[in-house]
């Protein structure tokens, strides 16, 4: 992953250099850059689904707003090389090339995930627990350990906080019969076959409440 930022910040040197370059002939810049890209490739082609500052509205396409850079990274890599399975963005990632997968997940993760609506409030509270405390009976961890307070996220653990119930749901369910299994250890296929499915919903109610007020 370092060695691969590395490459992109050559690029962007490169890049930078031949603008500084192309400027001092006097030319006019017709070159796009990389940010400017991102953003065009954010509002023409993501927009529809996901939002253009990526808070989708519709519950079955999840929130990537402020999902951490390196998560989108993976995810963007996941869905082209077909270790994660969706039929809707494997066509949308098909022409994307690497460097976009880098802009693309600056310009997300730079945004924020705004808190969904209050659901249930007991199954909230339910949920809460779990996301703190775990399960000792059946083993279940904490999901605190990896997905820090308020499902915030960090580095390779996504921010969970603020997202879509229906999304967290599908996504925990998909995890617990290894119809999602790009996760790196197998960390949420264990954590998710542990849980029962009130606990999936709780934990849902849970989270689309937090992110950003
Ligand atoms: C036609 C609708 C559609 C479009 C257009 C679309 N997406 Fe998606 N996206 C989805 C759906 C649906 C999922 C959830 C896939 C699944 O079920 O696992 C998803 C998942 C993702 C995820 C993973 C989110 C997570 O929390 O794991 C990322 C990142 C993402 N999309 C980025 C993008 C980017 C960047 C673009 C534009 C280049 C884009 N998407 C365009 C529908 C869309
Ligand atoms: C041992 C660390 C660990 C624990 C504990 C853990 N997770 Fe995760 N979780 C991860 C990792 C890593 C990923 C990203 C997988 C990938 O790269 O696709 C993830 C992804 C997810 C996703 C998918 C997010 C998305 O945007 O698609 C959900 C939902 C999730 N976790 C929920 C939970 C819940 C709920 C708990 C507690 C019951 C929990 N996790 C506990 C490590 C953990």
């Amino acid at each position: 992953m370092i060695h691969q930022v590395n490459r992109y910040k050559n690029q962007l040197g490169t890049l930078a250099r031949g603008i500084a370059a192309t400027m001092a002939l006097g030319c006019v810049l017709a070159a796009p850059v990389h940010a400017e890209d991102a953003k065009t490739i954010a509002a023409t082609v993501c927009a529809a689904c996901h939002g253009e500052d990526g808070n989708s509205l519709v519950p079955m396409f999840p929130k990537i707003a402020g999902l951490q850079e390196t998560y989108i990274v993976k995810q963007l890599r996941d869905f082209q090389a077909g270790r994660r399975k969706s039929d809707i963005m494997a066509p949308v990632v098909a022409a994307l090339k690497p460097e976009d997968f880098f802009a693309l997940a600056t310009y997300f993760s730079a945004q924020k995930m705004k808190a969904g609506e209050s659901g249930d409030k007991k199954l909230a509270d339910l949920g809460k627990l779990v996301y703190y405390d775990g399960n000792e009976d059946s083993g279940l961890p904490a999901c605190i350990g990896c997905h820090q307070a308020k499902g915030d996220g960090h580095l390779i653990y996504p921010r969970i906080g603020g997202q879509h119930a229906t999304y967290l749901t599908q996504q925990l369910k998909n995890f617990a019969v290894s119809e999602r299994s790009n996760d790196v250890s197998r960390f949420m296929r264990v954590v998710a076959k542990r849980m029962t499915e009130e606990e999936i919903n709780a934990v849902a109610a849970y989270l689309a409440d937090q992110g950003a007020k």
